[in-house]
């Protein structure tokens, strides 16, 4: 290995900052075996549970019977099959707009519909906290990008007023963000894009399923579903499956498949994956799904409501995210291991995923987590926390 890489990762390792992979076999349930260990799952956004659920295996077994297991090309070329075409129909009706395009994920979404959307000469208005993959497309696109203090309006304003451009504005907020399990204020973000004649776009990675009455997302919560000028979203989180999509007006989706270089230049999603997120958002739709979302809520009021009585810092937590503050990154490693000892597997955030001193425990609730799983899971956490001093 070259010196430097050596050196690097050595730095890394003595700033408790080096990272490594930890292995779960079989499959995504809520309690796991991970790194050979027996632990309940604490931090997997597979959020209802859909990620082994029978009917999404079995329509994805039905589509490799029917359709083989590759599409053998990207969207533009001879990569479009009818799941392609099924599965973006469906979503644009589960969203409510005229039309929908799928990713291959939501990162190759952030970074091709930002780039797409804005480019030099145009500015990109872009919370603070928003996930790494917006980041990436802003700096990708070579626009201006204008940062703003997490959910502050007004200081958003102020940017709107003093930057002026001749081009495009795009205002740009993750919905749920999902380090912090807050949400973002979109009807004031609606009000604004109106007024500074900008466009907004809402990356539901993590409301998506989940959140709103239906489980449309963030923007149903708040009704502004309308308002959104650009609804991206995942399918590998709550919905299970794998992949991601931008859910727009026929204009932005045709231009988006024209511009996107993500979407162009990268082979299209397989019949598997495709299969599995039409079978996840008919769950979701079903009142199979709507007695998931009310469990869910259930687990999550309860864990964070034990953990905040127990005296830690829940950060603002709206969600079934729920980050516990700890502060160094070595205190929070040491806090993941000690939980992974005694049978609960919750993963330390540490820089650059959230700034340095704001370590945390990032726990996230499932719908199929038992009580009883959950009430003792909140007790080990609260113990370990007062004897390591974080409560
Ligand atoms: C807010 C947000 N956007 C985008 C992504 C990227 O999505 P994907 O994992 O499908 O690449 C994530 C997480 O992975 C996320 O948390």
């Amino acid at each position: 290995m070259s010196k430097g890489f050596a050196e690097e990762l050595e730095a890394l390792k003595t700033q408790g900052l080096h990272r490594r992979m930890r292995c779960i076999a079989g499959s995504q349930g809520s309690r796991v075996v991970v790194d050979g260990k027996e632990a309940l799952l604490l931090c997997s956004n597979n959020y209802l549970g859909l990620a082994d659920h029978p009917r999404l295996a079995e329509a994805a077994i039905r589509a490799v019977e029917r359709y083989g297991t590759g599409s053998g090309a990207s969207r533009l070329v001879s990569g479009t099959m009818e799941l392609h075409e099924a599965l973006e129909e469906r979503l644009a009706r589960f969203k409510g707009t005229e039309a929908a395009l799928v990713f291959n994920s939501g990162y190759a979404a952030n970074s091709g519909i930002i780039p797409a959307l804005a480019g030099k000469g145009d500015l990109v208005f872009s919370d603070r906290l928003n996930h790494a993959s917006i980041v990436d497309g802003c700096l990708l696109s070579r626009a201006t990008m204008v940062r703003y203090p997490h959910n502050d309006m007004a200081a958003l304003r102020r940017l709107l007023e003093r930057h002026e451009t001749a081009g495009r504005r795009l205002i740009v907020t993750d919905g749920v963000f999902s380090m912090d399990g807050d949400m973002a204020p979109l009807r004031e973000l609606a009000a604004l894009k109106r007024e500074f004649g900008a466009l907004l776009m809402v990356d539901d990675a993590h409301g998506t399923g989940v959140l709103g009455a239906t489980g449309r997302g963030s923007a149903e919560l708040q009704g502004v579903m309308t308002e959104i000028d650009i609804h991206m979203g995942t399918l590998g989180k709550a919905l299970g499956s794998f992949g991601a999509y931008a859910a727009a007006s026929g204009e932005i989706v045709d231009y988006l498949a024209n511009r996107a270089r993500s979407f162009i230049f990268s082979t299209s999603l397989p019949p598997a994956v495709l299969a599995a997120s039409l079978a996840a958002i008919d769950l979701i739709d079903s009142p199979e799904g709507a007695a998931l979302r009310q469990r869910l809520k259930r687990n999550t009021a309860f864990f964070r409501d034990s953990l905040g009585a127990a005296g830690f810092d829940t950060m603002g937590s709206e969600t079934q995210i729920v980050p516990l503050f700890v502060g160094r990154a070595e205190q929070t490693m040491t806090f993941t291991s000690r939980l992974l000892e005694e049978g609960v597997f919750a993963q330390g955030i540490r820089p650059p995923t959230v700034p340095a001193g704001t370590c945390r425990l990032r726990c996230t609730l499932m719908a199929t987590h038992g009580e009883e799983d959950l009430a003792r899971a909140a007790e080990l956490i609260a113990g370990i926390g007062r004897e390591m001093g974080v409560i």
